[in-house]
């Protein structure tokens, strides 16, 4: 309705059952996670540019969820939705199966002390879930600027069969996002990775 601005909130609370994306957002369109979406520079850039998808951008931290919420009311995007949530339990508990069209993981925290790697989101359990939530031929994609993360991710996700690797994505064109800024000034080399949804 024109001057009306759409509620871009998904409520936190709601612990089950997984979301029926068409109600959602009153319409059939493919549907994106953005995961740990931080202030949502890259799902607000997505949403403005991709009309015909539909985004969510997924972020524990309320000050940030709220900045992506204020940038969906402010440009009237009905088509980005902001979830304060954990993203695991996102993707594991409110997708439902074979119902996203694509998975982005934008420079995730790396936990770079070996004690700490439990807490990584990209494991292969992650990996095995996130299979059952992408549609096939659908894709999860990856950006870090942290080697590492990047070498351990891959033989995480190697372990689920549903995974291919997409050789033919660059991650070119995509829009920038917070971090990436941040990353692009100190000249961080950047390493990219996407698998296809057997
Ligand atoms: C390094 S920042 C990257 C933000 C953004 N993707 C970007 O590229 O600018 C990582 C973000 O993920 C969020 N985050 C970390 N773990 C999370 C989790 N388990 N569930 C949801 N958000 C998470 C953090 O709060 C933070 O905003």
């Amino acid at each position: 309705m024109p001057g009306v601005s759409p509620e871009p909130w998904l409520s936190s609370q709601r612990l089950y059952p997984a979301y029926v994306w068409a109600d959602v957002f009153q319409r059939n369109a493919p549907v994106e996670i953005d995961l740990g979406a931080g202030d949502g520079v890259y799902a607000e850039a997505r949403a403005r540019r991709e009309p015909e998808r539909d985004f969510i951008a997924v972020e524990r931290l309320l000050g940030r969820a709220t900045k992506i919420a204020k940038k969906a009311v402010r440009h009237g995007l009905t088509n980005l939705k902001v979830l304060r949530i954990e993203s695991w339990y996102f993707i594991k508990n409110l997708c439902q199966a074979g119902t996203l069209d694509a998975i982005t993981l934008r420079y995730p925290d790396p936990w770079p002390k070996r004690r700490h790697h439990g807490n990584r989101i990209l494991n292969k359990e992650f990996a095995q879930d996130a299979s059952k939530a992408v549609r096939v031929g659908g894709l999860l994609k990856l950006t870090t600027d942290d080697l590492d993360y990047f070498e351990w991710a891959k033989k995480e996700v190697a372990h689920c069969v549903s995974w291919q690797v997409e050789e033919s994505w660059s991650g070119e064109g995509e829009p920038t996002s917070e971090f990436e800024e941040l990353f692009a000034q100190e000249g961080r080399h950047v390493y990219r990775k996407a698998w296809r949804r057997l």
